[in-house]
């Protein structure tokens, strides 16, 4: 295939009553509102055009796209034309083509003459303009003043800014105010002297610009271009495919040149992006093909031995005969796995199914446990499925939007885009975080409330919002009537009311004045279209689960569900932490979230895959822990998860791998796991992989192969041939055959095959016969459980406590340019923005300690301490201190407690009760280098 060029219609599209006009003797229907310019792209007539692109509002300052209008005098800019009925509309004439060929000659005449020698030849709107309007020369010559002199701005990693082949058309300047939100850029200055400036900054690097590359693909010039096409010139071939790294799951076309990829660009027909990306997956995929792959397998005996490579079937076979003689000796239940989140469906499904019927046991459980185990839990009890409510396009027709515990600008960015956008078009916006989080003073758009909630403090907080809901009358007594179980209501309406649930009466509790919760209760209540997105900052805690069914109550309370622009909605962390809980990575779950002592649905099973399936929930991870600990536990296969990293109390992790006979990691890099395990077996990068990804959407996304595999075996396949050497055939043609399996046993999915998704792009499960194209909004009707169900959410508070020797909490969450543990975009240009993990502190608490910006601080809790750097910032909250874990040297969960959530065990990362106290250890030590 060759290169995809999306249609640019030169115009946003409009949603209005249809109008009906003549283009050049042709009839064309459009909505009313369509410019002039769209109308005849629609047509099939190109209008010349620089500075419209359909991505943005049209800004009519380039005048190439004029057009003649039966009836009206001069000539009119087709980009900024509305259409109107019965409009006649001429777009190519001899007045035109004088018109065109004069502006061209003016913006020609002060533009280097290097075509031949740009990086943008072939792929030029400039080029292709000059050629459109049949400029042969140019009467002014080139001798004039003129920009070519203009330094250039390299100081981006991954594009440069070149002044000298600007046009001055905006399109960078509205991209980044339209689509990204940031208003990084401006244009500065008047006529000769104009010119585009990062916001005054003295350059790209130095500015506001979050590196989104928005006005690098809205440039139709070379003047932003990305670094890669320059060094490599123009790709050759695109394949479409889904970035690797967050929740999102935007779509891109890798743009390719042989087998090497030239960029990622953001497919506009991509159901979750539309066309825009951030830093990570647009610029930092480098990762996947970094010289730190490991590309064969290795194995040894003990883990004090070097590694020796071997052959996949030497790898196999060992790994195979060392689970077995470990069962053997030990009984079934001695060995387990872990799928991960950032696999895709089709390799999660093959990992479980290896678990379940070639180890013969349910010892199974997915890194998904650390994050949203809790939103699994809670959203089932409350609408009976373990998923969001929303498509991301829903958050258009929000009106009020409650953000709890999440970052989107940092954790969630193309999406935080598209809620800043609705945001600038007036919807209240409410921030429930301990800290003062970018959305809160976002440029252009009304403060937010920002209720700074004590960590902890989260069921507290949503019960004091609920009792004034509640007690107000602000309850939609018909929607509650009609859609939810009355019994379950009246219960928690009377909870609920109780004194005790007041805002005032737990203002100790939330850190929060009673005055914001009530005043943000009201907002919520009658504000029109509620919708709540979620993150980490809900579920890890040790009331995870309670908070999660605490927002689904309020959102029933209040009618927020089941219609456009409501909805309670988990942002997820990484790519495909949906599909690996839908994939049945849970040990008490079936894929499809069917649970396994469920005799029917365990039959399926058991008839598709040949065996017999135990009908009792394996061990999760903190119990697989704890196993290995007591030696009953002694062996793991791990994909694609550095437990070592990321499990909270790194100690007792250390302690339990080390425990075991064989631990088998599959991955794409040696990592502190990796360290302390027996067998390397070699996974493939995202660029690399066939399958799919569901994000936090439930939008089913196919992730296609952009370059041959360099391992030699595809990450199914791997679990396909250890299973077969543990004694249970498993093999399939294609991953395509793995999702054929899981469509036929999931109903959910039963509709999903990679035909259908190659024919529509994507589908939003539940995608069977009820919903032949998906379900982008779940629980229309009735809630998949039928009635919704209001559970009383007591507020128990952590026993993590601020006390005298550990005064301040500490709470975690992650950058923008980083992602995770940093694997993947530490291995990329993006350590530019964040070379090391920061420890954010208010002026007021450094000041007691005597700390500075910048000083070394060495942070300890209970289990353990760690040093980073400080970082002074009234961002924070007097008591409350905030770091990112994106370096492994932060080891910050040796710091992290073994304290969890009471339904899932999913850790309390975010409340940690630690002392900070300045050290000079690691100064030291740099010192002495
Ligand atoms: S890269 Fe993104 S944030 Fe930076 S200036 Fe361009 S559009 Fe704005
Ligand atoms: S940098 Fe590109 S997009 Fe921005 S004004 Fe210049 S030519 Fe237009
Ligand atoms: S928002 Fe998420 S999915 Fe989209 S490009 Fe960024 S990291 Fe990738
Ligand atoms: S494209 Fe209409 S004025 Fe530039």
């Amino acid at each position: 295939m060759g290169l995809i060029r999306e249609t640019d219609f030169g115009t946003p599209g409009r949603k209005g009553e249809a109008v009906t006009l003549e283009i050049d003797g042709i009839a064309v229907t459009v909505s009313e509102g369509t410019s002039v310019m769209r109308a005849a792209m629609e047509a099939g007539v190109k209008v010349p055009s620089l500075c419209a692109t359909d991505t943005l509002e049209a800004f009519g300052s380039c005048r190439l796209c004029l057009v003649e209008i039966d009836g009206r005098k001069g000539t009119p800019a087709s980009c900024t034309t509305p259409v109107a009925p019965g409009m006649k509309v001429s777009t190519h004439t001899k007045r035109l083509a004088d018109l065109r060929r004069g502006v061209m000659e003016l913006y020609i005449s002060d533009h280097p003459l290097d075509c031949l020698t740009c990086a943008a030849n072939g792929d030029c709107e400039l080029q292709d303009m000059a050629g459109a309007v049949g400029l042969r020369e140019v009467r002014y010559g080139y001798d004039g003043a003129n920009h070519f002199d203009a330094p250039k701005d390299e100081s981006n990693p991954y594009f440069t800014f070149d002044p000298a082949k600007c046009i001055l058309c905006s399109r960078c300047v509205r991209a980044c105010d339209e689509v990204q939100g940031t208003f990084a850029l401006t244009l500065d200055g008047r006529g000769f002297g104009s010119k585009i400036s990062p916001g005054g900054f003295d350059d790209f690097l130095g500015s506001e610009c979050v590196s989104c590359g928005a006005c690098v693909q809205a440039c139709p010039t070379a003047t932003l271009t990305e670094k890669s096409v320059i060094e490599m010139g123009q790709p050759e071939r695109s394949v479409l495919t889904t970035c690797a790294y967050c929740g999102v799951g935007c779509s891109f076309k890798a743009e390719m040149q042989g087998n090497e990829v030239v960029r990622m660009v953001p497919y506009k027909d991509g159901g979750a992006n539309e066309g825009h990306a951030c830093v990570k997956g647009r610029f930092a995929w480098g990762y996947a093909v970094h010289q730190d792959r490991v590309l064969k397998p290795l194995i040894r005996e003990r883990i004090t031995d070097p590694w020796r490579e071997v052959s996949w079937d030497e790898a196999i076979a060992y790994t195979a005969g060392r689970f077995r003689a470990i069962q053997e000796k030990y009984g079934r239940g001695a060995i387990g796995g872990i799928t991960s989140s950032r696999c895709t469906n089709e390799e999660v499904y093959v990992v479980q199914k290896m678990i379940r019927a070639a180890f013969g046991n349910n010892n199974v459980d997915t890194c998904a446990r650390v994050c949203h185990s809790p939103t699994g839990y809670g959203l089932k009890q409350t609408f009976g499925t373990s998923a969001g409510t929303q498509d991301f396009r829903s958050v258009d027709g929000a009106d009020v939007i409650m953000v709890i515990g999440a970052n989107p600008t940092d954790g969630h960015p193309v999406f935080a885009s598209r809620m800043k956008r609705r945001l600038r078009q007036g919807a209240r916006l409410i921030v429930v975080d301990p800290r003062r989080i970018d959305l809160v003073n976002a440029p252009h758009m009304p403060k937010a409330l920002h209720l700074p909630v004590r960590p902890g403090g989260n069921v507290a907080l949503i019960n004091a919002i609920a009792h004034v809901v509640v007690t107000e009358g602000l309850v939609n007594e018909a929607f509650v009537r009609e859609r939810c179980e009355g019994d379950s209501f009246a219960r928690w309406a009377a909870f609920i009311a109780e004194p005790r649930n007041a805002p005032e009466a737990l203002e100790e509790a939330t850190g929060v004045s009673a005055l914001l919760v009530r005043e943000a209760a009201r907002v919520y209540a009658t504000g029109g279209n509620g919708a709540i997105y979620y993150g980490l900052g809900v579920t890890e805690h040790s009331q995870g689960s309670t908070m999660v069914m605490g927002l689904a109550n309020l959102a029933m309370a209040t009618g927020n569900i089941g219609r456009d622009g409501v909805g309670v909605n988990p942002l997820r962390g990484q790519n495909n932490v949906q599909g690996s809980c839908d994939m049945g990575s849970f040990p008490h779950e079936l894929p499809g979230y069917r649970h396994i002592s469920d005799d029917a649905a365990r039959g399926l099973f058991e008839k598709v895959w040949g065996v017999t399936i135990e009908p009792e929930p394996g061990l999760r991870i903190p119990n697989m822990m704890a196993a290995a600990l007591d030696g009953s536990f002694r062996a793991i296969f791990i994909q694609g998860e550095d437990l070592a990293q990321s499990e909270p109390n790194t100690k007792n992790v250390y302690d339990a791998l080390q425990a075991m006979d064989c631990v088998v990691v599959l991955d794409l890099f040696l990592n502190e796991t990796s360290g302390l395990a027996h067998v390397f077996l070699p996974g493939t990068s995202f660029l690399k992989k066939d399958g799919t990804f569901t994000n936090a959407e439930r939008r089913i996304n196919r992730v296609r192969p952009v370059m041959p595999s360099k391992t030699g075996l595809d990450e199914w396949e791997v679990a396909c041939r250890l299973a077969a050497a543990l004694g249970y055939p498993m093999s399939y043609p294609n991953a395509s055959a793995i999702m054929d399996e899981i469509a036929s046993l999931t109903p959910t999915f039963s509709g999903v095959s990679f035909e259908t998704l190659d024919r529509l792009g994507s589908v939003q499960w539940p995608c069977n016969d009820a919903a032949p194209e998906g379900t982008p909004i779940m629980h229309l009707d009735g809630f998949v459980r039928g009635k919704g169900r209001f559970v009383v959410t007591e507020f128990v508070p952590t026993p993590e406590r601020a006390t005298r020797l550990f005064p301040l909490i500490l709470t975690t969450g992650r950058i923008l340019s980083q992602y995770n543990v940093g694997a993947q975009t530490r291995r990329t240009e993006n350590v530019i923005w964040h070379p090391e993990d920061l420890l954010e502190i208010h002026p007021h608490d450094a000041e007691e300690r005597g700390v500075s910006s910048g000083d070394r601080v060495m942070v300890a809790s209970r289990k353990g301490s760690t040093t980073l750097r400080a970082l002074i910032t009234d961002r924070m909250p007097q008591g409350v201190i905030y770091t990112t874990f994106h370096h492994p040297i932060t080891e910050i969960n040796f710091v992290t407690t073994e304290l969890s959530d009471w339904a899932t065990n999913c850790p309390e990362y975010k409340v940690t009760a630690v002392q900070v106290t300045r050290t000079n250890q690691q100064v030291d030590a740099e010192a002495a280098e």
